[in-house]
């Protein structure tokens, strides 16, 4: 609680919400990841977007969605035609989960039990930032935001409610863009992905 009520002091005129909290322990993750990574964005964006988890390049950088699949986040964004600078960026877990193979680091999926552990982090930053509209990318994500990840392809493309009352988008995560080899299917996954950015927006509007 002492750490959700420092978020919440923060409120005035922060572009980062919990960027002092190095130092979460509320799951094992931190013991391996480089640093946390909180949510980013202005605390008037109306809507919302949620991974799940600080990847590779995000875990040092300190920074949600800046390696690959920030690339086909901002591109979605872009034709979109809405702004990353006004619209909050966050994931479901704040660290990085990975095993390491040589040299590399592979991404590995947060259990339920982490999952559980870190929401109090994006209930706070929810809590803080009020968005109109949450966009859930992925599985992860809507198992956070509404209790289920299941049958994310069949939800896709549907507005759940929150229990809070906060209409919930579901869509896909960017980097199951990134796993389609079919170029034509890609290239059609890719121009859905961005409708719903575009639908998920209008409903803002
Ligand atoms: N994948 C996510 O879910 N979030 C990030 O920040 C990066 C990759």
């Amino acid at each position: 609680a002492r750490i959700s009520e420092r978020l919440q002091d923060q409120r005035a005129g922060s572009a980062e919400t919990g960027a002092d909290l190095k130092g979460c322990t509320a799951c094992p993750l931190h013991a391996n990841a480089t640093q946390v990574v909180p949510g980013e964005g202005p605390p008037t964006a109306e809507l919302m977007f949620v991974g799940e988890q600080p990847g590779d390049q995000e875990d040092l950088a300190g920074r949600p969605f800046v390696g690959p699949a920030g690339q086909v986040f901002d591109a979605a964004l872009t034709l979109a035609n809405i702004e990353r600078d006004k619209v909050f960026v966050t994931n479901a877990v704040k660290h990085f989960k990975f095993k390491p193979r040589g040299r590399r680091r592979i991404h590995q999926r947060p259990s339920s039990d982490e999952v559980q552990r870190c929401k109090w982090w994006l209930d706070a930053e929810r809590a803080q930032i009020k968005p109109k509209v949450i966009v859930a990318l992925g599985a992860t994500a809507a198992e956070a935001l509404t209790g289920s990840g299941k049958d994310l392809l069949k939800r896709r493309g549907q507005i759940e409610l929150a229990t809070d009352g906060t209409p919930i988008f579901i869509t896909v995560h960017p980097s199951y863009l990134l796993r389609l080899t079919d170029k034509k299917v890609r290239a059609a996954e890719q121009i859905a992905f961005e409708n719903d950015f575009r639908r998920a927006s209008e409903i803002v509007a």
